[in-house]
């Protein structure tokens, strides 16, 4: 059973400054909740039990957000808000938050390897905080959990993209050409510049097995001269097989202002009370 999830959100977001700058990536919103929300949200709905969320010394607004604030509560008890008093007190949908510092900001597979001791040597998965996922029946990390279950190995949550984006991402070399959703790996490459061996890409969602972390404590920097955690996943395909798995639903890369820009549209037009409005705008702009 994996009920142990790793939120790595340590970076600068530096493709947000200078918001940045004093807010964290993580805590942008979406519409009224941080985009963090809807990862935590999306971990919980999966059945994870414990968060372990990767700051840096920068990101106090992270740990605001989950705490109790009891004179805020208070201002709304006096108000009679009792509905506001539930909504701030459910943001961590259920979960047990936990944090660790990373004190140097030196690639994904270095924050990754500070959640060595919180995982305690069981499987766990990995939800990167740019990747938000809306998926109509089963979310995102549910479908992954339950693709791992099957395999009992480390698979990798994927989405095919096009060939000009390859070089964003860490890109699954499959064992085989198959058409099934579970695919073996003989390979993953972070960002490749050309050549890409695939169109499948790494998409924000892992479930990894402990034998990660041995592989991350030597790993050396990669692709941007940092510690990567796709360099530590080829090693590992040496000692166990790795899957990748296509998950079905729609993503948003909210690390791109149009990817957030679009989260921001769609998930106000499914807003009972913001959709005729919104939409009552998009029309007379697009007139
Ligand atoms: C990270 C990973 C990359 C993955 C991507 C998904 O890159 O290193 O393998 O494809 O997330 O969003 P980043 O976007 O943080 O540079």
């Amino acid at each position: 059973m994996i009920k142990k999830a790793v939120i790595p959100a340590a970076g600068w977001g530096t493709r947000f400054l200078p918001i940045t700058k004093a807010v964290p990536k993580e805590m942008l919103p979406i519409i009224d909740k941080p985009a963090l929300s809807y990862i935590i949200e999306e971990a919980v709905d999966s059945g994870i039990e414990e968060i372990l969320i990767i700051i840096s010394s920068n990101k106090g607004a992270i740990q605001s957000y989950f705490k109790y604030n009891l004179e805020l509560e208070q201002f709304l008890k006096e108000k009679n808000k009792l509905d506001d008093i539930k909504l701030i007190r459910q943001t961590h949908h259920g979960a047990k938050i936990f944090y660790t510092t990373q004190e140097e900001q030196l690639g994904l597979g270095h924050a990754v390897l500070q959640a060595e001791k919180f995982i305690n040597g069981e499987p766990f998965a990995v939800l990167l905080g740019d990747d938000v996922y809306v998926s109509e029946d089963k979310p995102a990390l549910k479908q992954l959990i339950d693709a791992f279950n099957e395999k009992k190995s480390s698979i990798l949550g994927t989405m095919e993209v096009s060939d000009e984006d390859t070089k964003l991402y860490g890109i699954c070399m499959p064992k085989e050409d198959s058409s099934k959703p579970i695919v073996e790996l003989k390979g993953v490459v972070e960002k490749p510049k050309s050549n890409p061996p695939s169109n499948s890409a790494i998409s924000g969602r892992y479930v990894l097995t402990p034998k990660i972390f041995e592989l991350l404590k030597n790993q050396t920097r990669g692709a941007g001269n940092e510690i990567q955690l796709t360099d530590s996943i080829l090693r590992l395909m040496d000692s166990e097989k790795v899957y990748s798995f296509d998950m079905i639903g729609k993503r948003y890369d909210i690390g791109s202002k149009i990817g957030y820009l679009e989260a921001i549209i769609d998930f106000g037009l499914k807003r009972e009370e913001l959709k005729d409005g919104l939409m009552h705008i998009l029309k007379s702009k697009t007139k």
